[in-house]
């Protein structure tokens, strides 16, 4: 099977599957649509392994240049949402999909979507860090090699800005050529966002990126998370509700693969709609 076949764009739906009704997820103010303009857009977003269906029509969007958290007890679909966003499930040959996802406009599930233009596009950081078992500088010199043709020294200012903006630079400016490996943990996680955003990405996609961090280095994340949107739309999973409410300014709550309630990150966490959303903000399970 090719990674393109696995793709699902026959005529099925999820009529057949779903077997309740849901509230439909908030939609975002037309004023919020103004200023910060969707990036990625789902509608009746369906994804299943085999066949059990991990995502239920989902119907969101991520706006630009803002900070969406993805918050649900474990096994409700973030993760796989993600992954389909930069097309990762492609590697899974049970993974299939429907219905709408697009990015800017495009279509991400299209079959003639370059995959490795995409995975440029959106980058992803991952729970645990997962720098290359090379030098500093070649793990974030490997994606512009990849995909840009660049002169050695523009090469070296590249890889000391996305250091720089990624906020380890001053940790890591002596030992460039050193292995990533030696890199403490919360040092690695941000030498795995240089990384991503060496390659120009507009959408980064960050799937519990503190869980394996100290408080110390979960605060630098955050921090930089902050400086990060004002250029990058971000979506975080997260498990701590207290990071969602201090660095998201959207809030999307997943449950057994739907979205139950979507909207304004003070809305979520203080106004929820939904009991369900009320009770996992509270604590009350998850
Ligand atoms: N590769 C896979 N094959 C089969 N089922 C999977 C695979 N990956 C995830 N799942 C299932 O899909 C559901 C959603 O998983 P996931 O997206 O990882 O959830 P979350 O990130 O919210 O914890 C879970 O029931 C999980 O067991
Ligand atoms: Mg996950």
């Amino acid at each position: 099977m090719n990674s393109e076949s696995q793709l699902d764009e026959t005529a099925e739906t999820s009529e057949g599957t779903v077997t309740r009704e849901v509230p439909a997820p908030a939609v975002p103010s037309e004023s919020a649509e103004v200023d910060h303009p969707t990036a990625l857009c789902l509608a009746n977003f369906n994804a299943w392994y085999g066949d059990f269906q991990a995502l239920h029509r989902v119907t969101l969007n991520v706006p630009e240049c803002q900070v969406t958290a993805f918050i649900g007890p474990s096994g409700c679909g973030k993760s796989t949402l993600l992954r389909w966003a930069n097309r990762m499930n492609d590697n899974i040959p049970t993974a299939r999909a429907n219905g709408t996802m697009t990015l800017r406009g495009v279509d991400v599930l299209s079959r003639q979507m370059d995959v490795v233009d995409l995975r440029r596009r959106v980058g992803m950081v991952f729970q645990k860090p997962n720098p290359f078992p090379k030098s500093i500088y070649d793990n974030v010199a490997f994606g512009p090699r990849l995909h840009l043709k660049i002169t050695r020294s523009d090469l070296d200012d590249l890889v000391e800005w996305s250091l720089k903006k990624a906020a380890v630079w001053n940790e890591v400016k002596d030992r460039l050529r050193k292995p990533a490996l030696g890199l403490s943990g919360g040092q690695q996680q941000r030498l795995c966002i240089a990384r991503a955003i060496a390659v120009g990405p507009e959408v980064m996609l960050m799937d519990e990126p503190c869980s394996a961090l100290d408080p110390a280095s979960t605060a630098s994340i955050e921090d930089l998370i902050h400086e990060l949107k004002k250029q990058y739309t971000i979506v975080i999973v997260t498990h701590n509700m207290q990071q969602a409410a201090r660095v998201s300014d959207q809030t999307a709550f997943f449950f057994e693969g739907r979205v139950i309630e979507a909207g304004p990150t003070t809305g979520i966490f203080t106004r929820p709609e939904n009991k369900q959303t009320e009770d996992y903000v509270s604590g009350k399970f998850g």
